[in-house]
């Protein structure tokens, strides 16, 4: 809903439990009186207008009219220098005609309307409902013939604003925007801590929060990609906040390049946090008659902690950011040949890890790296698109039927942003790749980027690949990318516009994306770079599913997955089991607990199926035909991170939007000795109802007890023995079950009353050993009385 007094130049954006209101100041300007809990409308919201009414040393006041009026001191949504606002500018530009950089935009007109303005080229929230209203208001320069367009639409139900800007110049002589952010907010509060989530290549997705002090902080990347540094995501939250409590706002970038979030706290006690491309090596001249769209910013307040935030994310995630085709569609469980192979492989190899995947239950089998020419490591190839006729003596239509004929769907890896310097694409075109003429160019893994700012290379790429799909008869595509950008430059581009060949790239991807996205709509599309390298709204618009990190170790991916689930939903992150030891940190973790964890992100495979252990393959069917069962709830219901008192151990629930059903999964890291007893509370649940709480039947390999598995057998079996060999093997030692029919407000309050764990005195079944790095999932559902 919005909300206008016309007479008061006042706007109330409301959504279900959030409000959001601006007001064109005096002077022109656009200021935010408020974003908080949704208020009531009422015709007269004016006063909420607080600021200094005084006038103040040391500040300069926007006009000799007012002295009390200065910018330094105003909530304002756009923030430029130059007129007394000495904190960090929103946007900046440069006027070509006198070389002078002040702006002063006040507001000029609004349009109020049910469609959603367009943002042409660029990813964006879709799908907005009746009652999920757009405003537009434009404000112009005071001086210079250049507006902005101000875009926000309120999704009502998932809580949500995105906000946008386009810049236009409507006059003759070009202005370069050196700086130009998709949004910029102010609020009343010196006090807010930052959570955002940084990392590096298989550590991504880690939490951070820390206060705001006076001054600036900020993150962002310069890599060309979002990158794993710092996702493209912020929240400033009260102190006291926590998953379940306090005031929480969460913000989002939906891009996929060079960014920048930054906040500041001012001397007047107000944070600003800004949001959008970065302004490293950014100077776009915009020449008469010409616009600059920003991207789009998603924003969400919660006044009750992380989870409902977090919530709200997701749901417009599913709703509004993924494909319509792919919200409701049950993702397939894939068995990637990555790790199993890596680029040793043949026709036969595949077919063998596919017949195995297929009789465990697999759905899709992905053929990664290494399947076109010249390919046999990382060092030659991309840029290759004919098959290797040794390793795929059939091609890709081969394979592809072959496994088709299995029953299973066919998955291809792709590369197609990159080159090696030994292919036949940089033989051909050399110019092609983004290198700088006379400067030896930094290699990373081995690679160089191709200048996506080039249409032709666009065109080139969407040949190859709309070949490459038809010919592989494709369901799925995993779309990688192996390098931070370097040596920026392109052949293609002219000197001035160099310096935004950044975004260009992103532009030019996005443009060979929804060519693809048109043509190919039933193609599941997976977004991975070197794991979560490109993890951001950007790229879920047209690839619902990524492939967070390479690291697949069950005790690390809980980091990961637990950081990135403040933005993203469970439907969003893929999540392999993989072998042991972990390829990443050489860690041993259950494979019960490696699916666990897969359970709460699209499940799959991604290890050497032919070379299971009979224990192994007992247990892996059984997890797929679990997942399988559940995998609606799994992928589509709402998913919260549960509160544990000890730091070692993880709790998340996923239940259905109707409170009748919930999955919950615990998770440890070192198991401690003589643990105390656990619960796990289940707050989310209907307190009047009564509920069936199950474990799932999971299974330990009895090699882990040693000598000690002689205490429970009336025979004496050798450590290490052949004898305990085979029967570890053969047997499936059942991780004592657990089973509880609890009222809804017990499991609330108290929580599921989790079993004892082994502490070194006897094993019977009110011990529940699960062991290092050891977890339980537990099905609930609503029961008669
Ligand atoms: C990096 C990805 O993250 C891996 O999963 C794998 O696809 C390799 N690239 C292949 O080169």
């Amino acid at each position: 809903m919005i909300l206008i007094n016309n007479e008061e130049q006042v706007f109330h954006l409301q959504t279900l439990n959030s409000s959001y209101i601006l007001k064109v100041s005096d002077a022109g300007h656009l200021l935010n009186l408020y974003y908080g809990p949704r208020l009531q409308h009422r015709e007269t919201l004016s006063h909420l207008n607080h600021t200094a009414q005084v006038k103040l040393g040391s500040t300069t006041a926007y006009s000799a009219s007012d002295e009390r009026y200065c910018l330094e001191t105003q909530k304002l949504e756009v923030g430029t220098a130059g007129k007394g606002d000495y904190r960090e500018p929103s946007l900046h530009i440069t006027y070509c005609d006198d070389g002078s950089s002040t702006s002063d935009f006040i507001f000029d007109r609004f349009e109020l309307s049910p469609d959603k303005p367009e943002l042409s080229g660029l990813p964006h929230s879709h799908s907005p409902s009746d009652n999920d209203l757009s405003l537009t208001i434009v404000l112009r320069e005071k001086l210079k013939p250049v507006e902005l367009h101000l875009h926000y639409t309120c999704f009502e139900k998932t809580d949500a604003i995105c906000r946008s800007m386009t810049i236009i110049n409507r006059g003759s002589e070009p202005v370069v925007l050196n700086k130009a952010c998709s949004a910029s907010l102010d609020l009343p509060r010196a006090d807010f801590e930052a959570i955002h989530l940084s990392g590096k290549w298989i550590a991504e997705g880690q939490l951070q929060r820390h206060g705001l002090n006076k001054g600036v902080f900020s993150i962002g990347s310069s890599r060309g990609v979002s990158s794993s540094s710092h996702n493209p995501f912020m929240a400033l939250v009260s102190q006291d906040s926590k998953d379940d409590y306090g005031s929480c706002y969460g913000f989002a970038l939906v891009y996929s390049g060079n960014y920048k979030i930054a906040t500041e706290v001012s001397p007047y006690d107000q944070t600003r946090i800004m949001l959008g491309v970065s302004d490293l090596d950014f100077a776009w001249p915009l020449s008469g008659g010409m616009h600059f769209t920003c991207p789009e910013v998603l924003m969400t307040f919660s006044h009750k902690g992380l989870n409902p935030m977090s919530r709200n994310f997701h749901a417009h995630i599913r709703q509004h950011i993924i494909a319509p085709t792919w919200q409701d569609q049950p993702r397939p469980v894939q068995a990637n040949n990555w790790e199993a192979t890596y680029f040793n492989f043949d026709e036969s190899k595949l077919i063998s890890l596919a017949r195995k995947a297929r009789s465990l239950g697999v759905e899709l089998f992905v053929l990664d790296d290494g399947w076109f020419s010249n390919r046999n490591d990382e060092s030659s190839g991309l840029g290759n698109y004919t098959e290797d006729r040794k390793k795929l003596p059939q091609g890709l239509a081969g394979i592809s039927r072959k496994i088709r004929q299995l029953g299973l769907q066919f998955g291809l890896w792709v590369e197609p942003e990159m080159v090696s310097v030994n292919s036949d694409l940089y033989a051909e075109h050399p110019d092609w790749a983004v290198t700088i003429p006379g400067r030896e160019a930094s290699p990373g893994r081995q690679q160089l980027v191709l200048d996506m700012s080039n249409p032709a290379v666009v065109d080139y790429l969407y040949q190859q690949l709309s070949d490459v799909f038809h010919r592989a008869k494709v369901a799925y595509v995993k779309w990688d990318h192996n390098r931070n950008l370097s040596d920026v430059y392109s052949n293609h581009l002219t000197a001035e516009q160099q310096a935004g060949f950044y975004h260009r790239y992103v532009l030019g991807l996005y443009r060979l994306l929804f060519r693809l996205k048109a043509a190919f709509p039933n193609i599941l599309f997976e977004n991975c770079s070197s794991g979560g390298n490109r993890f951001d709204l950007g790229m879920a618009f047209f690839m619902p599913q990524t492939w967070i990190s390479d690291n697949t170790d069950a005790h690390e991916r809980v980091k990961i997955q637990q950081g990135f689930s403040l933005l993203y939903p469970p439907c969003c992150m893929s999540a392999h089991v993989s072998g042991h030891p972990s390829h990443q940190v050489l860690r041993h973790t259950p494979i019960e607990s490696r699916f666990n964890v897969s359970c709460f992100g699209l499940s799959g495979y991604q290890l050497d199926l032919t070379t299971l252990t009979t224990y192994e393959e007992k247990v892996i069917r059984q997890q797929v035909s679990f997942y399988k069962e559940h995998r609606t709830l799994l992928q589509q219901g709402v998913f919260y991170r549960l509160s544990l008192s000890a730091a070692n151990q993880q709790a998340w629930m996923i239940m259905k939007e109707d409170q009748s059903e919930a999955i919950v999964g615990f998770f440890q890291g070192l198991q401690v000795s003589n643990p105390t007893m656990k619960t796990i509370k289940l707050p989310m649940l209907k307190p009047d109802a009564v509920y069936r709480v199950k474990s799932r039947e999971q299974y330990q390999n009895i090699r882990q007890y040693g000598h000690l598995v002689n205490k429970e057998l009336p025979v004496t079996i050798k450590d290490r023995g052949v004898l305990h060999g085979i029967i570890a093997n053969r047997y499936l030692l059942p991780v004592s079950s657990e089973s509880y029919i609890m009222p809804g407000d017990q499991l609330q309050h108290m929580g599921i009353p989790v079993k004892s764990q082994f502490t070194g005195t006897e094993i019977t079944e009110h011990v529940s050993h699960i062991g290092d790095f050891g977890s339980r999932i537990y099905h609930i559902r609503e029961t008669e009385a």
